[in-house]
């Protein structure tokens, strides 16, 4: 069968500041992914938080943007949005930014990543006899935070050895998005390894470029997407962090969890942090974790999921961050944090200016601008002209 995997995540409210879904609003969700499996909507479904946001995982052979499960995940956002309303809790509804989605919610504010693949697990098929994958998740970030990771991942034999194996040597295709460009999703294919050098250029800019997805060159299989769009560009001003949720297949004909993950032993610097205007370690933490702590350093979750011939998720998953071999990154994220906080506003410490322009920063910036003025009586090419004039 052709499955679809479909992630679709928004903050629509939280407790005591951008920390944590309440429980009300998680049970909400939940509830309503039972409703859909039991009417036939969905294979199987799977809801999570990861600080503030929520993230709805379903499967499904409706194929991607199909309008059903679209409007079936922003409904279920409406109803956790009216639980945070009635209950106070800050940021109600922050990620619906409009009245209504149309078609699918892409545009509309909720993060989408979607997998769609042939589903056979039959010992006849030799590609793909085990469907494995993990699922992504994080907060307090841009899509770009994944940019480093994921290409090291799938592109680099000093993080994957497994590229050097015959079902991978060919290497991946990288769909790359350019987020700045806001008429359309503007797309370029490059091709790891030959364009290694191309893809990085690009990469660089996590702010304006992304992975949007990931293929298998040998076997044209879907190896990854990412919710990459920046919310500024669809409400024109700072809402809230883009958050980026994406969904890797692994094992076989892609990277092993393993490899997937070595490079976020990093902990590299990312765009986010508080107000989305620092620059901060990207920390891998368990699922469901609340933001709290010092700063409001990013996030971000992984965990792993197998499927069965019908579809449905494994009964149980594994959360890749919430192992004691993770502990010595997020000390060291924590490190990291505090030398790049002790700089406090100055230069690398925040975000370009490119970035805090879509925030009040701009306004006060703007307006101090606006008041800079040529000084009176200090014209240095005159005064030059009138001493020369003097000294005869
Ligand atoms: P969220 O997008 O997670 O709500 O965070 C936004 C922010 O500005 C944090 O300070
Ligand atoms: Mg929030
Ligand atoms: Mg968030």
């Amino acid at each position: 069968m052709r499955l679809t995997l479909s992630i679709i995540k928004a903050d629509v409210g939280s407790i005591g500041g951008h920390t944590k879904p309440s429980q009300e609003m998680m049970d909400s969700v939940k509830s309503d992914v039972e409703h859909a499996k039991e009417k036939g909507l969905l294979i199987d479904g799977f809801v999570s938080h990861t600080g503030d946001d929520i993230a709805i995982m379903m499967s499904h052979t409706r194929g991607p943007d199909d309008h059903d499960v679209h409007q079936f995940a922003w409904d279920s956002f409406i109803t956790a949005t009216g639980i945070a309303q009635r209950t106070g809790l800050y940021g109600a509804g922050q990620d619906l930014l409009v009245d209504a989605p149309s078609g699918n919610v892409r545009g509309a504010g909720p993060a989408v990543a979607e997998l769609e693949f042939e589903h056979d697990l039959s010992k006849s098929n030799k590609v793909r006899p085990a469907e494995s994958f993990t699922l992504f998740a994080a907060d307090k970030c841009g899509p770009g935070a994944y940019n480093l990771p994921l290409f090291l991942a799938f592109a680099d034999p000093m993080y994957c050895a497994g590229l050097m194996l015959p079902k991978l040597i060919k290497g991946f295709r990288f769909r790359i998005i350019d987020m700045d460009n806001v008429k359309g999703d503007s797309i370029i294919e490059l091709n790891a390894p030959e364009d290694y050098y191309r893809i990085s250029i690009l990469l660089r800019d996590n702010e304006r470029f992304a992975i949007e997805s990931i293929h298998s060159r040998t076997y044209d299989e879907p190896a990854m997407a990412l919710s990459a769009q920046r919310l500024h560009n669809i409400a024109g001003t700072y809402t809230g962090k883009d958050d980026p949720v994406a969904l890797v297949r692994n094992q076989g004909i892609f990277p092993a969890p393993e490899e997937i993950l070595s490079p976020f032993a990093k902990a590299h610097y990312v765009g986010g942090d508080a107000r989305g205007s620092h620059v901060m370690p990207l920390m891998p933490v368990a699922l469901n974790t609340a933001v709290t702590g010092m700063y409001c350093i990013p996030l971000v979750s992984c965990v792993g999921f197998s499927v069965d011939a019908a579809g449905r998720f494994s009964d149980s998953w594994i959360d890749m961050f919430d192992n004691v071999a993770w502990d010595q990154v997020r000390w060291k994220a924590q490190e990291k944090a505090q030398e790049m906080r002790s700089q406090g506003w100055s230069g690398a410490a925040m975000l370009p200016y490119t970035e805090l322009e879509y925030s009040g920063f701009r306004n006060i910036v703007e307006d101090l601008i606006s008041n800079f003025s040529i000084q009176d009586g200090h014209k240095p090419a005159e005064e030059a002209a009138a001493a020369v004039e003097q000294a005869g």
